[in-house]
């Protein structure tokens, strides 16, 4: 009885999962959430204004699971392209841990659902201490959207995979569209630096197409690497966040362990596991710290983990090789990587016979605490 019926069947337009149609959609949904808010060579947001930033000298970012992942990743955008302080934390951590909260604090929560349990208390206790703030969410008047002070919409349609890709995809976009939003307001940003950020957005669309070359040699890849016994998803600087959302997609539909790590902390424990049968994913761009992340690779190859590269150069001391497009923007070469490992996870998943869309012991949205 598990066959799909012909109408469900249908809503995957053919696709075995929802996982892999969303995956497939991304180049849409994100081209949708610019729609607006790149014109001509300036970003903007109409459910914002440039007042917000007043008074405001930090940025806090609190969210869960992969929403957390492109909070971290938009940490670092904040601070190079913005120079606004920016952390981000774990929403249960967060509620419990006696934050210090001071009004010069702009508060972004992040959730595709807008429904977590944890992240509205987040928002909830930031409202209380008169903070201001703002949700990147995927549901209109969902629970956060109606206590945030402003919401701004991700616009990536309805997700159904339980594992989450294009909820994450038009999350990072945004919070790379505000940053640079925020940038031009703070006059950190030269002209021809905002126009070459730009020039990169309008690009995302086609860095995430699905090219039927990667996603068959994902699908070769996770014959082998599913007997993996262990794998580390390693990166620098918004490859380290990637690393970490790679892993949980690959923990979440494949119950493989899997952790992600940045690149320069493996000498400092982790390295110690390396052995043939544990297999690193070692995201390498050729835009951001190559040479950083070649050297962290060449330890773990000495040590004779079996090493998979993510990149558009190959590393002679890799055993597999994901030859991405070559580009000129470290953020196109995250996305680019983006699709390689949702389909990696996904391909393995399929492999070990998993119900891709609804993985055991998981929910899409998780409202108690
Ligand atoms: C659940 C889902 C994850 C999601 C997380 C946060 O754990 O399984 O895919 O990232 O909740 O959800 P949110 O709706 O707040 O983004």
């Amino acid at each position: 009885n598990t066959l799909p019926t012909s109408k469900q069947f249908a809503q995957k337009d053919g696709f075995r999962f929802f996982m892999e149609k969303e995956i497939y959609e991304q180049s849409d949904v994100v081209s949708d959430c610019m729609i607006g808010r790149i014109q001509d060579n300036s970003i903007n947001f109409d459910e914002i204004s440039p007042e917000l930033l007043d008074g405001i000298n930090e940025i806090k970012i609190c969210a869960c699971g992969t929403s957390y992942h492109a909070g971290l990743t938009s940490s670092y955008l904040f601070e190079r392209l913005a120079k606004i302080k920016c952390n981000v934390e774990i929403a249960s951590e967060f509620r419990y841990k006696e934050p210090l909260l001071t009004k010069d604090t702009l508060f972004i929560v992040i959730s595709q659902s807008g429904e977590t349990a944890d992240t509205l208390e987040a928002l909830k206790m930031a409202k209380k201490a008169g903070l201001k703030s703002v949700v990147v969410c995927n549901v209109d008047n969902s629970s956060m959207t109606r206590v945030a002070d402003f919401t701004i919409l991700t616009r990536a349609g309805i997700e159904k995979g339980v594992a989450s890709t294009k909820a994450f995809s038009t999350q990072t976009v945004v919070l790379w569209m505000l940053a640079l939003y925020f940038a031009k307001i703070n006059s950190s940003i030269s002209s021809e630096l905002l126009q070459s950020e730009i020039k990169a957005l309008r690009e995302v669309p086609k860095s995430l197409i699905v090219e039927d070359r990667i996603h068959e040699k994902t699908k070769r890849l996770s014959k082998r690497y599913l007997h993996g016994h262990g794998f580390f998803f390693i990166g620098r600087d918004v490859f380290f966040p990637l690393a970490l959302e790679g892993a949980l997609k690959l923990k979440e539909i494949s119950y493989l362990h899997a952790e992600g790590y940045p690149s320069g902390e493996m000498k400092h424990g982790p390295i110690a596991l390396a052995d043939p049968e544990l297999f690193t994913i070692a995201l390498m761009p050729q835009n951001l710290l190559y040479d950083k992340i070649k050297s962290n690779v060449e330890e773990l190859s000495a040590r004779d983990s079996t090493i998979c590269s993510i990149s558009s150069l190959e590393f002679e001391l890799c055993d597999d090789f994901i030859k991405i497009q070559e580009t000129n923007h470290y953020m196109l070469e995250f996305f680019e990587m983006l699709v390689v490992l949702q389909l990696f996870s996904m391909e393995i998943s399929i492999r070990l016979g998993n119900d891709v869309d609804m993985p055991r012991n998981l929910a899409k949205s998780v409202t108690v605490e």
